[in-house]
């Protein structure tokens, strides 16, 4: 660009122009850039850094450029550097040589910071937005279905029986801390870096505080060679969105898994499955397959960007700029993840029968019939070990352990008595009645709770 060409002869190799420039993507800032330059001139004009008159011409000329990108009109040239050139560029075309006190008392290093600080709280906003959306539509399945009980699994071994609604809502709880997690790094990355300038702080009385009230941010950083830097922020939202795939993906799992022949717990809505181009049978679950695989490039944008940051000496390094398009996708991927997953989960059918059929023989009530035991006098260990030699029994006479006669019962252990027959499913899930635990009356209380949060209790 001429106007920063002052100490050079030559004008830069077209293809370092094209191998630097960042304006390909970073163009999706420019609300935030100009969000920003605004904010920053009617500033330097409160300071008389500039006069009123030229700063209403700029920030007219800022209001004009805003329309142009948004209406598609706005011609991003490729020689230009990045969005923050291109839009002073722009400027000086509209508006002349006033256009060139925009950039007094700031760097582009500051103002890419801010931009990108702008940028991520409006991210972590849809995002949070997007994790609700989800949060709800577990909830509401839950809800619809809060009848259903199906295995509950450890190494996907039937092990004791669930309800669906306890286990939909381990989700929402995975997902609460992800809420957390992006308000957490909302928090961090509200702090405003103008006047950090190229890397020392500018040699102008700039009202940072004013700058901050402006674009609303509650703190002001404190040490401008770390504004200036810090992509924490950054990797934060990443490392969020990391787990947040990694939960959205354990969710996309189940579904696959469920949706098998061999499960049938599930059936997927028409709208939220695929069809196979050669076998007309199937009914694909590709939209959680596709979750579940996207969930690789936002941990790999995690990993690239911390290798990135890795060893940088302060201040700003170019090597920055490798900040955008990472998270850029990232962002994209798991608001698109979460908004495809909450329709997914809002249409599914749940197959209750299936799902109580896969308790199989009553085996999963093993667990309950050691227990029946310690509550007649035996300890766990052994009262453990009778149960099992008990299902091993019945599993070799291929008898339902309701089946079992009560001489069988007996011949195992002098300790059963005829209410051994009232252990059921029911009764199972009736008596893990404690916080977190998956009886009715609990999980009726989880799901009030989470609708509360979700803003919809009474
Ligand atoms: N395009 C740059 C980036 O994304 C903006 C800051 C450029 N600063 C500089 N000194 N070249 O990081």
């Amino acid at each position: 660009m001429s106007h920063i060409r002052g100490r050079f002869q030559k004008a830069m190799a077209e293809k370092v122009a094209r191998y630097t420039s960042s304006l390909p993507f970073d163009w999706r800032l420019y609300h935030h850039d100009i969000a920003g330059s605004i904010a920053h001139v009617r500033m330097l004009a409160r300071q008389g850094i500039i006069n009123q008159t030229d700063s209403v011409v700029i920030v007219q000329g800022l209001e004009a450029i805003e329309r142009e990108i948004a209406r598609g009109e706005f011609k991003f040239k490729a020689e230009l550097e990045d969005i923050h050139m291109a839009i002073e560029a722009r400027l000086m075309e509209k508006i002349g040589e006033v256009g060139g006190k925009l950039h007094t008392a700031r760097s582009r290093n500051d103002q890419i910071a801010l931009d990108l600080r702008l940028y991520i709280r409006e991210a972590i906003a849809q995002t949070i937005d997007g994790i609700r959306e989800l949060q709800r539509a577990l909830v509401g399945l839950a809800e619809a279905n809060m009848n259903v009980v199906m295995p509950g699994y450890t190494h996907l071994q039937p092990a004791q029986p669930v309800l669906l609604a306890h286990h939909l809502l381990a989700y929402f709880e995975m997902l609460q801390r992800d809420v957390d997690r992006f308000d957490g790094c909302r928090k961090r990355a509200d702090v405003m870096p103008l006047g950090s300038g190229a890397l020392a702080g500018v040699a102008y009385d700039v009202d940072r505080e004013f700058l901050a009230h402006e674009l609303g941010f509650s703190q002001v950083s404190q040490n401008s060679l770390d504004a200036v830097s810090d992509r924490d922020f950054i990797l934060e939202y990443e490392a969020a969105a990391s787990i947040g795939m990694m939960h959205l993906s354990r969710l996309a799992e189940e579904v696959i898994l469920w949706s098998s022949a061999e499960f049938d717990f599930i059936e997927l809505d028409d709208a939220y499955a695929t069809g196979s181009s050669i076998m007309p049978q199937k009914k694909n679950p590709d939209v959680a397959e596709l979750v579940r695989g996207k969930t690789g490039r936002v941990y790999g944008h995690l990993t690239a960007f911390l290798t990135t940051m890795k060893a940088l000496p302060l201040a700003y390094n170019r090597d920055l700029q490798e900040d955008k398009e990472g998270l850029f996708d990232t962002v994209d991927t798991l608001l698109a993840s979460l908004e495809v997953l909450a329709g997914l989960i809002s249409t599914l059918k749940i197959n209750a029968e299936r799902a109580a059929e896969a308790m199989g023989r009553g085996y999963i009530l093993a667990t309950d019939l050691a227990d029946y035991l310690v509550k007649k006098g035996e300890t766990f260990r052994s009262a453990h070990e009778i149960a099992g030699k008990l299902v091993s029994y019945a599993v070799k006479k291929g008898k339902a352990l309701a089946e079992l006669s009560f001489a069988e019962y007996s011949s195992f252990s002098p300790l059963f008595g005829q209410d051994v027959y009232s252990i059921t499913v029911e009764s199972s899930l009736a008596a893990r009645d404690i916080i977190g635990g998956t009886a009715p009356k609990r999980v009726a209380q989880a799901v009030a709770a989470a609708k509360k949060i979700l803003g919809q209790g009474n």
